[in-house]
């Protein structure tokens, strides 16, 4: 479980806090997403949790977060990551070695994890990834999509309990994008693992997610299940979030009365296409 306590955090010279007053908690083998604008505070958040602040980053720093009961301020970042994997949004700043295998390899033997199931690590993690082609590649020869999941594989390879994933499909193509969301739902679901992920794409966070954190400006506007954050229309517009499509299109029907009056506010909340073509066909 991650707990997070009136954390505010200022980087050391910036003006403005980057979190304000955050107060979550994040239960064992949720799923969670983290949305906002650019800027909103996502990536600092994602690092509050893997200790990365306070411990790298300087600045002032108050409240405080706790892994599994260990508050990270008492903690370093090293011992932290057996248990909290993290994907950063930069992806090169991540990358320590110079070949596929290599940088799967070199998480496994920091982690001290035993020889004799080092293979099996390394062919699991490039297989859920969809990616064993390429374990024998350089990886300055690797497109940013192809980066982004090997850093993954070389994450999931040391099997953390959570997953802090910044970004993560930023340099993906649509169908890797939706790849790696179902990867993740499956360990999620199977393993029991804890996701957080930040996301802007909120058609993907609304597939997946079971919770949404969303951040404007450094503040948590709303935390809470996915199908009742997507009924605070006017925080998720305020915070500059787009409204997912299927919603934009039961919203223009009610608008058009097309929607029978006994359903209620929450009836049409859909969350993909599947839920609005049900819903539509309920209401003609
Ligand atoms: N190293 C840093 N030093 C000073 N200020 C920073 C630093 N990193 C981020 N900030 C500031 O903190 C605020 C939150 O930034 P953060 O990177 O957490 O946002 P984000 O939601 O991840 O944005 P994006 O979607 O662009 O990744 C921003 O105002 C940003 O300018
Ligand atoms: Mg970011």
């Amino acid at each position: 479980m991650i707990e997070i306590q009136e954390l505010t955090f200022k980087y050391a010279g910036a003006k403005e806090n980057a979190l304000n007053n955050i107060t979550l908690k994040i239960e064992k083998g949720d799923f969670v997403g983290i949305i906002g604008e650019s800027g909103a505070g996502k990536t600092t958040l994602c690092n509050c949790m893997n200790a990365l602040i306070p411990h790298h980053y300087r600045g002032d720093y108050y409240g405080s977060v706790k892994v599994d009961g260990t508050d990270t301020f008492d903690t370093n970042t090293s011992t932290l990551a057996l248990k909290v994997g993290s994907v950063f949004q930069d992806i090169e700043s991540q990358l320590v070695t110079s070949f596929v295998e290599e940088e799967i390899l070199f998480g496994l033997e920091n982690f001290g994890v035993p020889q004799n199931e080092i293979e099996n690590r390394i062919t699991s993690a490039l297989d859920s990834l969809g990616i064993t082609e390429l374990r024998h590649r350089e990886l300055s020869s690797l497109s940013g999509g192809q980066k982004q999941k090997v850093v993954i594989a070389a994450i999931l390879a040391i099997e953390p309990d959570i997953l802090i994933l910044d970004e993560p499909t930023g340099e993906l193509d649509p169908a890797s994008s939706v790849q790696i969301f179902s990867l993740l739902k499956k360990l999620n679901e199977e393993k029991g693992i804890t996701v957080v992920i930040a996301e802007q794409k909120i058609m993907l966070l609304c597939e997946y997610v079971k919770k949404l954190i969303v951040l404007e400006k450094g503040n948590c506007v709303h935390y809470g299940e996915i199908r009742s954050t997507l009924t605070h229309q006017k925080e998720m517009e305020e915070a500059g979030i787009n409204c997912p499509r299927v919603l934009t299109l039961t919203g223009e029907m009610m608008k058009q009365n097309l929607i029978p009056s006994s359903f209620s506010k929450e009836d049409r909340i859909c969350l993909d296409a599947k839920e609005a073509a049900s819903f539509i066909k309920k209401c003609i």
